[in-house]
């Protein structure tokens, strides 16, 4: 579960009433929950106590600086895919061997950022990046910029179905992400003509939001058998890493606990012999946030009751982008919501079937469709949009030259900005008129 919980009829953060973060700080807010975090990161880290892992949180998910820490101080490692990724671990001073790079597109310059820096590994997605960092690698220990070669695991793609929404499939073969077991074992074979690069492992991330534990145990069970088949003098594969993925509640449709995937993936890792390497994002800190919105009008037209609030698609994109589901529910209530022990089955007398949207002038720009929801909610109520924490804020924009929500991080009776809500100026300061252009 996490510490967002309902006392005498309004919403906690941990130990704060979250209508007091609201009322001091205002609204559209990312709030999250620092036990919920270091709980979740360290129920995977027991979950896999039984092999030599490290787990790095995939930065993308949520790269607030102050996550980062929290997580960096429990000693999470870190999977960063880009230079700017990088830089916000090396700016909260995260240890750089316990950094590992992915990404389809990596540029030379922030290849040649990542080895001056000296991360663990990059994941390659192919033999041409292989090479490419090999040639970046050479140049920087001629120079005597670095002092070793560059390490790498192998991105392969199993050709597995992970059962989630399309757009975050990646382990199936006709995605763009990592190469197929056949030109896999060809880049190995490859692999020694390349200089002051060296192939340490294997990387296979099949997905995202994935909630069975049969498409892991297909894809490791495939990884393994390529990783023994493989592992010589040559090639000595020593990381095994099954990047990210851990599906978490949204709905009332539960996520199995992580133990249910390391049960499946603990034995076939043995086997391996190898360090596991995880990735997750989602399952850390999905759960570990919400936002915070407050309800500017209630307006029926039509057959239609719209909710109209003040957080829109700019603010979190993914019921737009993926027709994703986030519960929501009032701030100050009485009745509970489905997945804080509230009646599963909407009570037909107390709710009403709403569409919760945003501000923003298009029809795309809604939280919730659809959804039932109790009938008294009015003008100036405080509505929570939960499991927000993961791919929340990171994927917001200044659409509509909005600026984006502050960050507020809670522990226990407590709470701190860790960023603060996006001014007007702001969002103009990198802008000017040039004067030739007119
Ligand atoms: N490793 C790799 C190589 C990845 O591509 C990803 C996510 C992760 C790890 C972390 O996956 P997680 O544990 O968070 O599932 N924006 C989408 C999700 C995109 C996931 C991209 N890759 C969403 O809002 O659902």
């Amino acid at each position: 579960m996490d510490s967002f919980k309902y006392v005498d009829g309004v919403l906690h953060a941990e130990g704060v009433p979250v209508t007091k973060i609201a009322r001091e700080q205002g609204t559209p807010a990312y709030v999250y929950s620092r036990e919920t975090l270091l709980d979740h990161y360290t129920k995977i880290d027991q979950a896999f106590a039984a092999v030599p892992h490290l787990i790095c949180f995939s930065v993308k998910a949520n790269s607030n600086l102050g996550v980062l820490a929290i997580l960096n101080k429990a000693g999470s490692g870190f999977d960063v895919v880009s230079g700017g990724e990088l830089h916000r671990v090396q700016k909260i001073g995260g240890p750089m061997k316990k950094v590992v790079y992915a990404g389809v597109g990596k540029t030379d310059e922030e290849i040649g950022a990542a080895l001056k820096a000296g991360i663990l590994m990059f994941n390659v997605e192919s033999e041409a990046e292989l090479e490419n960092i090999g040639r970046i690698a050479t140049d920087l220990r001629e120079k005597k910029q670095i002092a070793e070669p560059a390490r790498v695991a192998l991105r392969v793609n199993p050709d597995v179905d992970p059962h989630t929404h399309h757009y975050i499939t990646t382990g199936k073969k006709e995605t763009k992400f990592g190469v197929d077991l056949q030109r896999a074992s060809q880049v190995l074979k490859n692999a020694p003509k390349y200089k002051n690069v060296q192939v340490a492992g294997v990387h296979a991330h099949i997905g995202s939001q994935i909630t069975e534990v049969e498409p892991y145990k297909e894809s490791l069970g495939k990884v393994v058998s390529f990783i023994k088949d493989h592992r010589s003098k040559d090639v000595p594969l020593t990381y095994l890493n099954s990047g990210g993925g851990f599906g978490i509640y949204y709905a009332d449709k539960k996520a199995p606990p992580v133990a249910q995937f390391a049960q499946v993936m603990v034995p076939l890792v043995q086997q391996s012999g190898c360090t596991l390497v995880l990735e997750p994002g989602r399952f850390i800190v999905g759960n570990s946030g919400i936002l915070l919105t407050r309800v500017i009008y209630v307006k029926d037209s039509g057959a239609k009751r719209f909710l109209i609030v003040d957080a829109g698609m700019n603010d979190l994109i993914r019921p737009s982008l993926y027709d994703a589901f986030h519960e929501i529910w009032p701030v100050e209530s009485e009745t509970l919501p489905p997945t804080r022990g509230g009646a599963a089955k909407a009570d037909p007398d107390a709710t009403l079937e709403v569409d919760v949207v945003g501000p923003i002038c298009e029809s795309g720009d809604f939280l919730a469709k659809g959804r039932a929801l109790p009938k008294e909610i009015k003008r100036g109520d405080l509505l929570a949009v939960f499991s927000a924490g993961a791919y929340g804020y990171v994927m917001a924009s200044n659409y509509n030259t909005r600026g984006r929500a502050p960050e507020i991080i809670v522990k226990g009776g407590a709470y701190a900005i860790a960023t603060r809500r996006e001014t007007y100026d702001d969002i103009l300061k990198n802008e000017s008129v040039p004067e030739s252009v007119l």
